[in-house]
């Protein structure tokens, strides 16, 4: 179990070990786009990790890919459906809000 703060609302909930971050803000119901349904393939659920990155699972091929092709990616660049909770860390994460064009 790890504790996901969700900025800029500071909002935090808790998430299981394996649980995509797109599941567990969905699951609190938390506003978040997800144009493909997680198949790293639209790019609209890109958020920032702001601490705990070493509790998420690695970027895999696809996300690495999908990451390349948005505009304002940077080094705390994830998709929410691709990076999954570790259980070993706490998260903070950054919503980039609605209305991107992505
Ligand atoms: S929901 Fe489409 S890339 Fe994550």
């Amino acid at each position: 179990m790890s504790l996901l703060t969700v900025m800029p609302s500071g909002k935090t909930i808790e998430v299981a070990e394996g649980t995509s971050l797109l599941a567990a803000l969905l699951g609190a119901e938390i506003a978040i786009p997800h144009k493909c349904e997680g198949q790293a393939k639209c790019g609209s659920c890109h958020i920032f990790v702001q601490e705990g990155r070493k509790g998420l699972s690695k970027v895999a091929r696809e996300e690495n890919e999908k990451l390349d092709s948005i505009v304002g990616v940077g080094s705390k660049s994830r998709l929410a459906c691709q990076a999954k909770v570790l259980g070993t860390e706490n998260i903070k994460i950054e919503l980039l809000g609605f209305g991107s064009g992505l």
